[in-house]
């Protein structure tokens, strides 16, 4: 079997909704391929049971009918669905890749993008990219106007990742069709400062233009203990802090000497509104 893996993101990063995302170091999806005459979905690994094999309802097998190729596709996940960290834009972004080279489909990273975003209007609603992206290509990523423009970066976070839920649909339908013209200009300066923070490597820059008035307000709210765990880390020494994703996953920028305190603080905070979660220490990249 031919096998790929494929691995987790964080998208918007506050200023950036549904333009920015990065991929993270961990966790990640493995994804295993091999021709059949029709399309079989199974799914392991965390939160599978929560995952449709069929493949009308899974995310992989919009995958596999946009590049024709029919194939039985075994989805490890290590992304857990409704996190945040853009699980299933892992498993489409690793069936995308695993998909093309088994059928020799010939197409580049970039023309994979759409691809594997048809996979996200499953879940979603929409083809948005801002996951499948970073998933697809690393590093930092900029999709705008249906234009990708990749960079690679080097950034330490911490992606704090509760054991609540939330779903995208959710998330979606709490962002206001409206903003402020100052809440707007100040949004634009803040992600022009994040992506030149993401250039020159500066987790100074991005954890500042991370901030965001608009979107991620709306969206702490659906998130028990957001509030808590952000100041925490914040004192322990993150230079910003955003919901990931449509959360309830937070991301945290930091320093690579704080990111263990980060880590800490982050999940003694939901500790102490009785939520247990995990944290992982990584870097985007
Ligand atoms: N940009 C999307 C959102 C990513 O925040 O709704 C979620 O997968």
């Amino acid at each position: 079997m031919l096998t790929v893996r494929a691995p987790a993101t964080s998208a918007n990063l506050g200023s950036g909704f549904d333009v920015f995302g990065v991929a993270l170091g961990t966790p990640a999806d493995v994804v295993r391929v091999e021709r059949a005459p029709e399309t079989e979905i199974s799914v392991t690994g965390v939160g599978s049971q929560y995952i449709p094999e069929d493949p009308a309802k899974n995310t992989v097998g919009a995958v596999a009918e946009a590049l024709d190729a029919p194939a039985r596709i075994c989805i490890d996940k290590g992304v857990r669905p409704s996190s945040g960290l853009g699980s299933s834009a892992a498993s489409a972004a690793g069936a995308a890749v695993a998909l093309n080279e088994l059928y020799d489909r010939g197409l580049s990273r970039e023309e994979l993008v759409p691809i594997a975003a048809e996979g996200e209007a499953l879940v979603s609603g929409e083809a948005h990219a801002d996951n499948v992206a970073p998933s697809l290509l690393g590093g930092f990523t900029i999709v705008a106007d249906g234009v990708v423009t990749q960079v690679d970066a080097s950034i330490p976070v911490v992606a704090c990742l509760p054991e609540t839920t939330v779903s995208t649909r959710d998330a979606r339908q709490v962002v206001p069709d409206r903003a402020s013209l100052s809440d707007v200009v100040d949004t634009v300066g803040n992600a022009a400062t994040l992506a030149v923070g993401m250039t020159r490597n500066d987790p100074e820059l991005v954890g500042r233009g991370m901030e965001d008035a608009i979107v991620t307000p709306e969206r702490t709210a659906l998130i028990d203990g957001y509030d808590r765990v952000r100041e925490a880390a914040l004192e322990a020494g993150a230079t910003g802090v955003t919901v990931s994703g449509a959360g309830p996953g937070i991301l945290a920028v930091c320093y690579p000497s704080s990111q263990r305190a980060v880590a800490g603080a982050m999940i003694d905070a939901f500790d102490a509104v009785g939520i247990e979660s995990r944290a992982y220490q990584t870097t985007v990249g």
